[in-house]
């Protein structure tokens, strides 16, 4: 039976080992040749000689990142890094790999992110590269297992929708059979129907394409969606889960630390307490204070929300989002209606999550969908939802690619992502 590297250090002087992975480096001397095999848990020196090893003269032709099969014994005499090697006795070539390759594995010289994306395979054999997207997994199972044990049903809504939930100008179109359809944006609508049906807790994780045309280091054309929704809950319920969410999802990643090069956990800090809250107006006040000018009922830019993020070391909550900048289903702040019972979850200038309250009252919610310019008769599948008893609800959508992007300190969304999608990217 094969065994993997990390194994190794449970075996003694002399065992027989067999060991499949990639060439990563060779070099052969006169009489002698040093390999270095790599498989998804770490490297190995192999060491092959002519008296020793099968078809030794063989050997030095192999090129890198071939997948191999060794057959050897372990020594711990030895001066490679790890204390260990094998002595081969057959080293047997599974599948060749071509030369040169479009992308070194270990070569210093870093290439551009492009490279690495069109050759991600290959880039992707990089632990560093790999931690990524174990740290994402494992992130992941640790919000996964926090929303089960809190009653959440996982579901999987469609994503060929007739509708869009947060405006028409960034949608995917896809001709459906005679009907357009498009790809949709949040499981928004579909999710607030299951809280009609009685669902009572809901969470998805899935796909989310989004037809922005700018290209950014923060911006995907899809993307995967974490989503809640809660029966009988409002926005400040959304609120706690999300933060217990993260705080559980990072919990679980640091204490599964993934095997292999430096565990990024070591830096990794878990938020600890209640994210603080700051709304809407106290932002353009802290704004004003630092010589910007704000209106009322605008978007903040990128260089606003740094000034904003800079006063906190953490994630922060921005809340009461003007009514005019949320979508038609998110509930007015009552009293106060120029405002709305939304948040953002912020991690420096990085919006993480949306999230609300949602109207339940179906007069209310056909009035906001007219005032954002859009046809009830276009959404009336969801509006029927809500004429037959809908709780009041509450929920949000978390960027999963983002919320990595600033768990690991990374500088582009794209490192955060197997296959981006971009504005000119769709391949591989
Ligand atoms: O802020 P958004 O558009 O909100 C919604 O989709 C709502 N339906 C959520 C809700 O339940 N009220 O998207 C939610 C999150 C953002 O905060 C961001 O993290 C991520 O999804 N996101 C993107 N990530 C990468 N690329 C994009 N183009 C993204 N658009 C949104
Ligand atoms: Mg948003």
């Amino acid at each position: 039976m094969p065994i993997t590297v990390s194994e190794l250090k449970n075996k003694g002087e002399g065992e027989e080992i067999l060991l499949n992975g990639w060439l990563q480096e060779i070099r052969n001397l006169k009489k002698i040749s040093f390999l270095v095999l790599r498989d998804h848990t770490g490297t190995i020196q192999i060491t092959a000689k002519p008296d020793l090893t099968e078809n030794y003269d063989s050997i030095s032709q192999i090129t890198r990142e071939t997948v191999l099969s060794v057959h050897g014994n372990l020594t711990r005499k030895t001066q490679s890094k790890s204390g260990i090697e094998i002595l081969a006795k057959s080293v047997k070539v599974l599948n060749e790999a071509k030369s040169p390759l479009p992308l070194g594995i270990i070569d210093p010289v870093g290439a551009d992110i492009e490279t690495r994306l069109t050759n991600r395979f290959l880039d992707l054999r990089k632990p560093e590269v790999a931690l990524i997207f174990r740290t994402e997994s494992e992130l992941l199972w640790g919000m996964r297992e926090f929303f089960h044990d809190s009653g959440f049903v996982e579901v999987h809504t469609p994503k060929i929708v007739a509708a869009a939930t947060e405006g028409g100008a960034d949608l995917f179109q896809v001709q459906y059979f005679e009907k357009q359809a498009f790809l949709n944006q949040s499981p928004q609508l579909y999710k607030e129907i299951l809280i009609s049906a009685g669902l009572n807790r809901v969470f998805e994780v899935g796909p989310a394409f989004r037809a922005e045309k700018h290209n950014t280091p923060r911006h995907l054309n899809e993307f995967t969606s974490i989503d809640i929704e809660m029966g009988f809950a409002d926005h400040n319920d959304a609120m706690h889960m999300l933060q217990e969410g993260v705080k559980s999802g990072i919990r679980h990643l640091v204490s599964h630390a993934p095997v292999s090069t430096a565990p990024p956990s070591a830096k990794i800090q878990i938020p600890e307490g209640n994210f603080p809250r700051i709304t809407y107006r106290e932002c353009i006040k802290k704004l004003e204070s630092k010589g910007e000018k704000v209106k009322f009922g605008e978007d903040f830019t990128p260089e606003q929300l740094k000034l904003i993020g800079s006063e906190f070391t953490s994630f922060y909550f921005i809340t009461e989002w003007p009514s005019s900048l949320r979508a038609f289903y998110t509930q007015p702040k009552p009293g106060d209606e120029v405002v709305s019972n939304s948040f953002d979850l912020q991690y420096r200038e990085y919006e993480i999550t949306s999230g609300a309250q949602r109207v339940h009252d179906p007069l209310l919610l056909e009035e906001r969908l007219k005032s954002k310019g859009l046809n009830p008769e276009d959404f009336s599948f969801y509006l029927n939802a809500f004429r037959y008893g809908m709780p009041p609800h509450a929920g949000w959508g978390l960027g999963l690619e983002r919320l990595v992007l600033i768990i690991l300190n990374l500088q582009n969304i794209r490192e955060a992502t197997l296959f981006p999608r971009d504005r000119t990217r769709i391949t591989p």
